[in-house]
């Protein structure tokens, strides 16, 4: 299979330029050649503060990821050439949007710069290259899930989704909920691996926000990837229905510390179901686990069912993040993109510090919710940055919110209208990090 125009798109000749100011190289990798790749993927685990990668690891990650595009700025002055001293990979990938409408996203992940280069442009120079690379190529909008929330509302970022993390005391939670009649097996990692794959990519469509997954995330979910740390942890259970089909799976390890063993903790490293009746039973299979006094679950949405199944929600803390950054490019085409609620007649002036999507659009949706956009010269309903549209995009974050806190200018008649036009019915949710 030849790959796809994105992948060896050229280097951005203004991000070349800005870090040739430094006397450094900015390259797009050829990944099928592993003495540039093997130094590349070391740079990139030590810019995430990682150990050194075995023989074994980077012959995993290299086949897991080479179908992304691979960009890494280099300085000729190195004691190591090989070794880049920034980083930085993208891909296309699609993301639903509500009404379960998939748009290709470029999705950007791995942004490094040595430790030995930072505050010198470099970050800036590759991801504004990146957004004017997946503009180039046509693509409408930009994802990633950051380390530090700090650095991406500079280039146009912003939280979409959110994700929330639960430690709930067994005993006191005491579950509530069904009891449904399905059947619970254990699978081994490398079924773990297949049917994760296989459910995500029947589910992935059902919330605004999930995204495509990819083979190498499922390996290391499963423990399967080739020298893996602590994958002999991992254990997988899936529920079936009564005709026998997954519908539903549990990625857990099991860890205790001190000496009562009615103590262990249970993380919860994903859970994934197609049906309420999967949801409750591999919810209570956790809770309801035999010497395990703390169930640890991560990245969870924001509306979890099972804070009705349990009897006592003050048995569960609950802390929740941003998770989801979007960055539209295109306007129109984003925005036309989705379904919406109900009908609005509005204009939006959209600012946006790079220029990539500034302008000013009159959205109509009609009552079935198909929207068309068109630019105009009127005057707007609602000026707003690149950023809150990002936001707002999927539904999950109110433009009342973003105007209360002086991020969009409206009136209330707008704003309502916007709101309701944008509501999904589910809240927006991405299961992944990448
Ligand atoms: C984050 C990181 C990539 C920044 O690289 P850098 O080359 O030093 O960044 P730049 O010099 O291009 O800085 C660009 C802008 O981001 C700001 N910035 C950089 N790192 C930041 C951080 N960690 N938090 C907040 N702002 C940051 C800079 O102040 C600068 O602001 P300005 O241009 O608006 O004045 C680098 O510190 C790093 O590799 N960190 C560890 C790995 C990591 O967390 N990567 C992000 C993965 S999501």
């Amino acid at each position: 299979m030849s790959a796809p125009d994105w992948k060896n798109a050229p280097a951005d000749p203004a991000a070349v330029a800005a870090v040739s100011a430094n006397g450094l190289e900015y390259r797009v990798l050829d990944t099928s050649d592993a003495t540039a790749f093997d130094p590349y993927l070391q740079a990139e685990m030590r810019g995430f503060l990682a150990a050194e990668q075995s023989d074994e690891q980077l012959g995993g990650a290299r086949d897991g990821l080479a179908f992304r595009r691979f960009v890494g700025v280099y300085d000729p002055g190195s004691l190591d050439v090989s070794q880049p001293v920034a980083t930085v990979n993208s891909w296309v990938t699609e993301m639903t949007l509500p009404g379960g409408i998939g748009i290709p996203m470029w999705a950007i992940s791995g942004v490094t710069v040595a430790p030995t280069h930072r505050r010198k442009g470099i970050a800036r120079a590759m991801l504004e290259g990146e957004l004017r690379t997946a503009v180039d190529a046509g693509v409408a909008i930009a994802g990633l899930t950051v380390s530090e929330a700090t650095i991406y509302g500079r280039f146009g970022f912003a939280p979409a989704t959110f994700g929330t993390d639960w430690s709930i005391e067994t005993k006191r939670a005491l579950w509530i909920g069904p009891r449904p009649d399905g059947r619970l097996d254990f699978v081994s990692r490398d079924q773990l691996r297949d049917q994760l794959a296989e459910l995500h990519g029947r589910v992935r469509r059902s919330r605004p926000g999930e995204i495509e997954a990819w083979p190498g995330l499922w390996r290391r979910m499963s423990g399967t990837a080739p020298g893996q740390e602590d994958s002999a942890k991992v254990r997988g259970v899936r529920y079936a229905d009564a005709a026998g089909t997954t519908r539903g799976i549990a990625v857990y390890r099991l860890g205790s510390e001190g000496p009562d063993f009615t103590k262990h903790d249970l993380e919860l490293h994903y859970l994934l179901s197609e049906t309420p009746d999967a949801y409750a039973a591999l919810w209570r299979f956790a809770l309801e686990h035999d010497l395990v006094s703390v169930v640890k679950a991560h990245l969870r949405s924001v509306d979890e069912p099972l804070r009705w199944m349990i009897a006592d929600q003050r048995g569960a803390t609950v802390e929740t993040s941003e998770h989801g950054w979007l960055r539209v490019l295109d306007v129109p085409t984003v925005l036309a993109a989705r379904t919406y609620s109900s009908p609005v007649s509005i204009t939006l002036r959209v600012t946006d510090p790079l220029g990539i999507a500034d302008g000013t659009w009159e959205l109509r949706v009609d009552g079935s919710g198909t929207a068309e956009v068109t630019p105009v010269r009127s005057e707007a309903d609602v000026t707003l940055s690149v950023n809150a549209l990002s936001s707002i995009l999927l539904g999950g974050v109110r433009a009342a919110t973003l105007r209360d806190a002086g991020l969009l200018d409206a009136d209330d008649d707008a704003v309502d209208a916007l709101d309701a036009s944008f509501a999904s019915t589910r809240a927006p949710y991405l299961s992944l990090w990448y």
